[in-house]
């Protein structure tokens, strides 16, 4: 009974919302796999590291066969035969071998056998082609990370009513707002002006005679004096100083152990002047990296490379003094493995020694890939 009002439920709702709906309701996959595309990154990958990595990856190769590339994915193991028939899910052995009935032959050779949803997601690819966009999808997933493609400037879409447009940043909004049929909303008032400038480029709000002399100035270029302002004072610098010192793992205490407070805010106050300075990006990483190796290195650029002190420190007895050195390579390490969206473990380009000569390198190889 509970079932047939589950199922009419669900039928209504299908009615209602259509297939989209459906797959919230039912969880990704049934009607997925039957039904829609069938996208190798999102649906066919993740179940391929998760389930098959561990024998048929970079580090076994059970069979002599791999399925973390699509060259060895297709032309199969041992066996001799191709594991995968683009177009015909039935002849294929990865087919046949997932849905093996025999516990000890089915694939994956351990742990749970793949559930239903995830066999009809195999099959409906392998029978919509088996496509998989790159020879090597981890490298293509990392190369295709948008952190690593050139900034090219995109055509400024035409609108349909320019009156609104005050710079080009316009088109791109009101290109979208028309093509949903939206309108713009109109002008926020001149205090909620400043306030959101003065929030967004320092992080406070304005004082009651910063808004009174606002309000009083008439010119027309007001609100760009506002801005030349704000991008002026020193609280500019702290508020974006902010992201590069939580990138930076900046603290002030050890973060560890007795968590100790420790006294680094030179480093802090360099980082908030930098930006407020406008030094270029390409010296103010430099500086934080190898301050102390420019020429008669000033003693702001020895206080920058505070950058690489920035590391948890154990004061426990019987710590190993390189360790936190490590850790401080680590920063580095990590970051790069973010910005990449792969694990670290698989980020190539980065490689971790102990020397403080290898480890600026790896830092700067972070920085510079
Ligand atoms: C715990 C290890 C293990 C895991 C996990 C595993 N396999 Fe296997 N696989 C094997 C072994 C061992 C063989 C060779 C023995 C055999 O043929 O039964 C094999 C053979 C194969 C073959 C035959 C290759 C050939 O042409 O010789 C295919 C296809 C296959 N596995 C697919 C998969 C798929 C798909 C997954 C993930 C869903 C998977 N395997 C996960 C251990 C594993």
């Amino acid at each position: 009974m509970q079932k047939l009002i589950q199922n009419l439920i669900l039928r209504c709702l299908l009615r209602r919302a259509g297939w989209r709906f459906f797959i919230v309701v039912a969880g990704v996959g049934r009607l997925a796999a039957a039904d829609s595309k069938v996208d190798f990154e999102r649906d066919i990958q993740p179940i391929l590291a998760n389930r098959c990595y561990e024998c048929h990856g970079e580090k076994k190769q059970k069979s002599e066969f791999r399925l973390d590339n699509k060259t060895d994915a297709m032309r199969g193991g041992e066996s001799g035969k191709p594991a995968i028939l683009p177009g015909n899910s039935a002849a294929s052995p990865l087919i046949q071998r997932i849905t093996n009935p025999d516990m000890d032959e089915v694939m994956p050779k351990k742990g749970e056998r793949l559930t239903t949803e995830q066999i009809a997601l195999f099959k409906a690819w392998i029978d919509q082609g088996a496509v998989w966009p790159e020879s090597d999808a981890k490298a293509s997933a990392r190369n295709n990370h948008w952190s690593f493609k050139p900034p090219i400037k995109p055509p400024v879409p035409v609108v349909k009513n320019p009156s609104s447009v005050r710079n080009p940043i316009d088109n791109f909004i009101l290109a979208r707002l028309e093509k949903e049929r939206l309108s713009p909303s109109p002008e926020a008032d001149r205090i909620t002006l400043l306030r959101r400038l003065s929030l967004d480029l320092i992080g406070l709000p304005p004082t009651v005679a910063e808004v009174d002399a606002f309000m009083a100035d008439n010119s027309p270029d007001a609100y760009e004096k506002q801005i030349e302002r704000l991008l002026k004072s020193p609280h500019y610098g702290e508020r974006w100083g902010r992201h590069w010192l939580d990138a930076a793992r900046y603290a002030d205490s050890d973060g560890f152990e007795k968590d100790k407070p420790r006294f680094i805010w030179n480093y802090r106050d360099w980082v908030v002047n930098a930006l407020n300075r406008d030094l270029p990006y390409d010296q103010f990483i430099i500086e934080q990296l190898a301050g102390d190796q420019l020429p008669n290195p000033a003693q702001d650029q020895l206080v920058a490379t505070g950058f690489l002190r920035n590391a948890m420190l154990n004061e426990e007895a019987g710590w190993i003094p390189s360790s936190s050195a490590w850790t401080r390579c680590s920063i580095g390490w990590i970051a790069s493995a973010k910005a990449s969206s792969a694990s670290p473990f698989s980020a190539r380009s980065v490689t971790i020694t102990s020397s403080t000569r290898s480890r600026r390198k790896s830092i700067t190889g972070y920085s510079l890939f």
